[in-house]
């Protein structure tokens, strides 16, 4: 086996970490490099169900090193619940999980941001602060897991960042102000549940691929969510198409040997935006039911619908796909006549690409 990225090709919940897993035998080590806890990973093995949110998929196969790259958003509270999780059935991550000491850290205010904002918005998000973590990486008030351990310079850089996050919450919204000293304790307690993973992870991932070792980089959401080619603004907000591998893990362009695209046999979205094969009906009901159509992280029912070749198509281009992986036929089992939708019917014309606006053109199409 090559070195491969196992992507989301549709909105997500594709089946991505079951086939991480069953392709994990074959690989040395499994990244993520995007995204934060909104992903849910869901993997049956042993006669067990595990739902993984930020740890990668491989922890499940003793051997396997693990890497959380910088690209990542990590809640240091929600690691260690997995990793609480993953003790008590008996899987230990001591000596194989890293973190990068260069991710984001997701803040409790920036969880308060993230409903704040859903209340105007209404994108539908998973509520657990990735966007504005993201939002704060770009304006350069991030937190890192590296500056943790710099007292004086975390005390200023969360003055810095409260004078932003206090200015919205109290001024926008008409909430209670975040208190600094809250902040603090925040961060020593993340201080000790993150310290014992950290390390540069590229420089680690980077040596891994002169050995030639064999990667499997980890794709969380799907490339319709992604924030540059998805359905915006209807998207999370970081990069699961391939070109997030590189930036989301700092590693070069030949490190990626093939990639794989994982579809569903139809479609599913959770939360708000355009979805054209949508069946709000009793098939949808049907599929959602057979298929367990209830998000891994936050149990929210899902949108079920026709696979969408039009969608699927753009994602096969922006992405690079070598190979497709197909999930969950067995769900449409006695469902008939199976629907593929071939195009979109948008003010009495076909159209065979998805429209770049949403709000307009995309959410008013319907499948044919
Ligand atoms: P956020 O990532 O929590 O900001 O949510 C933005 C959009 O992405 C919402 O529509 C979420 O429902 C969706 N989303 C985020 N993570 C996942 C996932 O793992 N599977 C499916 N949808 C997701």
């Amino acid at each position: 086996m090559r070195s491969l990225a196992v992507i989301g090709a549709q909105w997500g919940d594709e089946g991505k970490g079951k086939i991480v897993h069953l392709l994990s035998g074959k690989a040395d080590v499994i990244c993520r490099y995007q995204g934060g806890n909104n992903a849910g990973h869901t993997v049956v093995t042993g006669g067990k169900k595990y739902v993984l949110h930020l740890v990668p998929s491989g922890i499940l196969k003793e051997d396997k090193v693990c890497i959380i790259g910088n690209g990542v958003v990590v809640n240091p509270y929600a690691l260690q619940e997995e990793l609480n999780m993953l003790k008590e059935a008996g899987v230990g991550a001591k000596s194989r999980l890293f973190v990068s000491d260069r991710a984001h850290l997701i803040m409790p205010y920036h969880i308060e941001l993230d409903k704040a904002y859903e209340e105007s918005l209404g994108i539908g998000t998973t509520k657990r602060g990735i966007g504005p973590a993201y939002t704060h990486k770009y304006a350069r008030i991030g937190i890192r897991p590296c500056d943790l351990a710099e007292k004086g310079y975390m005390e200023a850089a969360v003055t810095r960042a409260l004078d932003e996050v206090n200015t919205i919450l109290v001024k926008r919204f008409g909430r209670k102000p975040v208190e600094k000293r809250d902040v603090m304790k925040t961060i020593e307690e993340y201080r000790e549940i993150i310290n014992p993973y950290l390390t540069d992870t590229a420089k680690l991932l980077n040596r891994y691929i002169q050995e030639k070792r064999k990667i499997i980089y980890e794709g969380a959401q799907g490339v319709l969510l992604d924030v540059d080619c998805g359905s915006y603004p209807y998207v999370t907000s970081s990069s699961p198409v391939p070109g997030g591998i590189l930036t989301g893990l700092g590693i070069g362009l030949k490190s990626i040997g093939e990639v794989v695209g994982i579809i569903k046999a139809y479609t599913t979205r959770v939360g708000s935006g355009p979805f054209p094969t949508e069946l709000e009906d009793e098939t949808g009901s049907l599929m959602r039911e057979r298929g367990a159509e209830f998000g891994a992280s936050t149990g929210r029912p899902r949108r079920c619908g026709w696979f969408d070749a039009v969608s699927v198509k753009y994602v096969l281009m922006v992405s690079g796909i070598d190979r497709l992986a197909m999930t969950k036929f067995d769900v449409l089992d006695g469902i008939g006549p199976v629907r593929v939708c071939t195009g979109y019917r948008l003010d009495g014309q076909v159209i065979s690409d998805p429209p770049p606006q949403c709000e307009c053109s995309w959410k008013s199409s319907a499948g044919i």
